[in-house]
């Protein structure tokens, strides 16, 4: 069985939790990617609006950032320094300290199920806040991934004269839209789910924002 995958009745009495669960470098990069994420998020619908790809859907102005297409892209672009160089910090420490391996790794499609199974009957035990679970590993595993495809297919767009293998590895101009909408679409559903599963587990929160959870597992 998937050690993560334990009931919340079985879980090991509480022990006193020592040393950082994550360090500082994690949690700075963590927030300014969130920042930069959603900043892009919002100014790129609005710059969707200004020549949607899908008839008859543009998104509520309201709900977006830069009040008209020169301003969201001026956020966009300067969300977008931010986001490379802060995400490259983050996999450049993350790889070369062996962190990304044992926070990430291994991962299989049997322990994602069965996690999967083990949340969704309230089972999967939280206690120990060092080890991500099963489903924890594949969304941020996933979203990484979505965050590069995001950077390669904008790259593709933004500059799309200049590197013409990439916009050929996208499929063209005109996919290469579609391909950065949908993966915009998926870090929208990742962040959605994230957020509803740090509110059900508040104690996550703090070990984001202090490194700690407190003086010991409650
Ligand atoms: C905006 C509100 C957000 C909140 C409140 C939040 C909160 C958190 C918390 C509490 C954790 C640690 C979970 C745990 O230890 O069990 C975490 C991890 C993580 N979050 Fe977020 N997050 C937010 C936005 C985002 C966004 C926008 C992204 C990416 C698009 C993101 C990507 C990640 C990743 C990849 C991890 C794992 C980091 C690592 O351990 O290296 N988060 N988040």
């Amino acid at each position: 069985m998937h050690t993560s995958r334990l009931h919340a009745n079985a879980a090991p009495p509480a022990a006193p939790v020592r040393g950082a669960i994550h360090p500082a470098w994690v949690r700075v990069t963590h927030w300014l990617n969130a920042l930069a994420a959603i900043i892009m998020m919002l100014s790129g619908w609005r710059i969707y609006d200004a020549s949607p790809i899908f008839p008859g859907f543009v998104f509520p102005p309201s709900l977006t950032l830069g009040g008209w297409l020169g301003g969201a892209l001026q956020w966009h672009f300067a969300a977008m320094w931010l986001l490379v160089f802060n995400g490259l910090v983050y996999l450049t420490l993350n790889l070369a300290g062996g962190r990304f391996w044992h926070k990430f790794l291994p991962l299989s499609p049997r322990a994602i199920v069965s996690d999967l199974a083990a949340a969704l009957t309230g089972k999967l035990s939280h206690a120990d806040l060092r080890q991500y679970n099963a489903v924890q590993k594949f969304a941020y595993l996933f979203v990484i991934c979505d965050l590069i495809v995001l950077v390669l297919s904008g790259l593709a767009i933004w500059k799309s004269v200049q590197f013409p293998l990439l916009r050929e590895l996208m499929g063209g101009y005109d996919t290469a839209r579609i391909v950065h909408f949908t993966a915009m679409s998926l870090m929208a559903a990742f962040i959605v789910v994230h957020v509803v599963m740090v509110a059900l587990v508040p104690r996550s929160l703090l070990t984001m924002l202090r490194g700690r959870q407190g003086e010991s597992r409650s």
